[in-house]
Formats: structure tokens, C-alpha cells, sequence
């Protein structure tokens, strides 16, 4: 039974993961390095709930107890007596590793690892632990509290009972669990990002105003967001290192990265999170 939580990473992913879960019953810690994005995680959740509370979704009872769930932590000494780890930082390999490694020697026996890793092989990530059967790729959507789907996704030596698990709980949180198979940016990201990438080649070459591309998927394809909105999203440095990993992985030049997006994440232009990425932010 899952009952405790610690979720590493309290960026936007992190946040709404946190969420879900206190909301859901669950006792839960919220984990950054840095303090300042667990108070900024924690500052957007309260406004969400009160939303929920201004739209009837929620009592003020229910909000005040959901976030009596959520405890704020920067020490990973605080995973020692979780169920499950969720981690969520960036979409880097070998932080992710580091952090895996740090996490196997800190929590209990019985506790499984998953990651919300977007592209990233999970069957490497397990690799480094002494546990890579309670490993596990847990991939939730952004923004977390609004959008339905989760992929789990199955490491080489992940065992039933733990995909059984993850998929019980992420129907406890509302989710519908897809089962996905190990191989690069998994179903959602082998998809969705050739089209962000192919939308910023468009801009590149000339082809068309950001505005104009954005307005195209948006009317023409019904799509809720333009492929750039969605970009600034989603965070250019996380659509980057996802378009390397297809890249690497599949050794297909179809995956290359625009170099327009390459040049934005240098310039520190990541998107919403920033103020700056294919649009200007405030
Ligand atoms: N966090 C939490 N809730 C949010 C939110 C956010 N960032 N943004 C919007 N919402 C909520 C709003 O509060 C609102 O709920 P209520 O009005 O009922 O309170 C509801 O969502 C609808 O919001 P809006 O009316 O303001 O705007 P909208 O109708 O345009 O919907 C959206 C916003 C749901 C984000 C919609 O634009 C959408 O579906 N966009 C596409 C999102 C998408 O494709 N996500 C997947 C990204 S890829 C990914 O996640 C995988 C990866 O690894 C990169
Ligand atoms: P983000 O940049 O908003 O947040 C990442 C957070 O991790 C930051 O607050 C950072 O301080 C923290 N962090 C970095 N290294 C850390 C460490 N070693 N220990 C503790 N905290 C650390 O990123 P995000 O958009 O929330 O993405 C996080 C993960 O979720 C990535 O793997 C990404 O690919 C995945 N993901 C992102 C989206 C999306 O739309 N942004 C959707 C699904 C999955």
C-alpha cells in the first residue's frame, strides 16, 4: 500500500505531481535543492486549490486538509520512510542517475523509484540502483491536476507487481494509465515533438510567422494550443533534450533539433518559465 510519498524536483512537473497525490489522500513531501521553488511549488498549488474551491469542485475543509498533506523538504533524508519516490527534476541522464543512486541508499526495502523522466531510458536510470525491479517510468502530462493520461512505462527488469502498483495508483489519483514499452521519448514524445520541432523548422526556414504557425494547428487542426504555445509550455530546454534522446536513440536525422531551438536555450530563452521563449511573458 502506498500511503507516503516524496516527490524530487518542485518545478511545474514536481508541483502538480504533489498535488495530485495530496489530493488523492496521500501524505506527501515535496523535494527541491533549492527552497525557493518548494515555496514557489507550494504558492501555485494553494492558488489552484483555492480555484477548485471558488469553482464548487473542492470544500474549504478539503483544501485546508489537502494541503495539511503536503510538507514542504530539502533534504532527500526525508524519503526514508516513503512507499514510493517520484522524481521529477531535470531531463538530464546523469542527474536523474545521481539522484537515483542517492535515493536507493536513503529509502526502505519496499520502496519503489519512478521516474517522470519524458524520454529518458528507464531501464539506465534502474541500472544504477540495487533495486532495478522497483524501478519504474511514471510519466505524467503537463499541467498535471488538468490532463488525464499517464505512461508507464516498463524498465528491462522491472517486475509485474510493482507496474501493478503504479497503475493501481495512478487510477487512485484519477489518471488513466496507459502501459508503455521502453524505447525513446516513449509513445506521447515520439510524437508530439517531431511536430513542436518540424513547427520551430517552419519559423527557422521562413516559412511563416510564429503567430501564423501557432494559428494554422490551432484552427486548422483543432489543436488546444499552438505547437510554439505548447513549446513555451512544456519549457525549451525540456523539448531540446527530449529531441537529443530521439536523436541519440534512434540515430535517425529525422530527429534532429532545430538549430532555432538550439540557439533559444543557449540564449536562456526556455519559455513561460522564464519570460521568454517563442513569446514574451508579463
Ligand atoms: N495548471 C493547472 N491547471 C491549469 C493550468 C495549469 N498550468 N492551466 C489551466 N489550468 C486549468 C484551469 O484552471 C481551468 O480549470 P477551471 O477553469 O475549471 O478551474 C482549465 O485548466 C482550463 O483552463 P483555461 O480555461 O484557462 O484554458 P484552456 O481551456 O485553454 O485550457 C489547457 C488550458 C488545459 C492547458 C489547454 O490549453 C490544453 O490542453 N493545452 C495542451 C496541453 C498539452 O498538450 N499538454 C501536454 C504537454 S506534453 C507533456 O506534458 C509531456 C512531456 O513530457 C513534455
Ligand atoms: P522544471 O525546470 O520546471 O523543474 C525542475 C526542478 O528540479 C527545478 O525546481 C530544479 O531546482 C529541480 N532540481 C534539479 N536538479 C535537482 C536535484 N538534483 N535534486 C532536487 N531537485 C532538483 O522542469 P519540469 O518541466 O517540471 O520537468 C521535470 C521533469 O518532468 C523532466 O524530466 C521533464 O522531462 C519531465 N516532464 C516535463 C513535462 C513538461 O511539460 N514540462 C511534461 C512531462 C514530463
Amino acid at each position: 500500500m502506498i500511503k507516503k510519498v516524496l516527490v524530487v524536483g518542485a518545478g511545474q512537473m514536481g508541483a502538480g505531481i504533489a498535488q495530485v497525490c495530496a489530493q488523492a489522500g496521500l501524505e506527501v513531501f515535496l523535494h527541491d535543492q533549492k527552497e525557493e521553488a518548494v515555496q514557489k511549488g507550494l504558492q501555485s498549488i494553494g492558488k489552484l486549490l483555492g480555484r477548485a474551491v471558488e469553482k464548487g469542485r473542492m470544500t474549504e475543509g478539503e483544501k485546508i486538509a489537502t494541503q495539511q498533506r503536503l510538507t514542504p523538504s530539502t533534504s532527500l533524508q526525508d524519503a526514508a520512510d516513503c512507499d514510493l519516490v517520484i522524481e521529477a527534476v531535470v531531463e538530464k541522464m546523469e542527474v536523474k542517475k545521481a539522484v537515483f543512486q542517492e535515493l536507493d541508499g536513503i529509502t526502505p526495502k519496499h520502496a519503489i523509484l519512478a521516474t517522470n523522466t519524458s524520454s529518458l531510458a528507464i531501464t539506465e536510470i534502474a541500472a544504477t540502483t540495487k533495486r532495478p525491479d522497483q524501478v519504474i517510468g511514471m510519466h505524467f502530462m503537463n499541467p498535471v491536476p488538468v490532463m488525464k493520461l499517464v505512461e508507464i512505462i516498463r524498465g528491462l527488469q522491472t517486475s509485474e507487481e510493482t507496474f501493478k502498483e503504479i497503475e493501481e495508483l495512478a487510477k487512485v489519483l484519477g489518471k488513466v494509465p496507459v502501459s508503455v514499452e521502453d524505447y525513446p521519448g516513449f509513445v506521447s514524445n515520439r510524437i508530439l515533438m517531431p511536430m513542436i520541432n518540424e513547427a520551430i523548422f517552419t519559423v527557422y526556414e521562413g516559412v511563416a510567422t510564429v503567430e501564423d504557425v501557432d494559428t494554422s494547428m490551432k484552427l486548422g487542426m483543432n489543436h488546444p494550443m499552438g505547437p510554439l504555445t505548447l513549446a513555451d509550455f512544456i519549457g525549451l530546454d525540456t523539448c531540446l533534450y527530449i529531441m537529443e534522446v530521439l536523436h541519440e536513440g534512434f540515430a535517425d536525422s529525422k530527429y534532429r533539433p532545430c538549430p532555432l531551438l538550439k540557439q533559444y536555450v543557449q540564449a536562456g530563452w526556455l519559455g513561460k518559465k522564464t519570460g521568454r521563449g517563442f513569446y514574451q511573458y508579463e
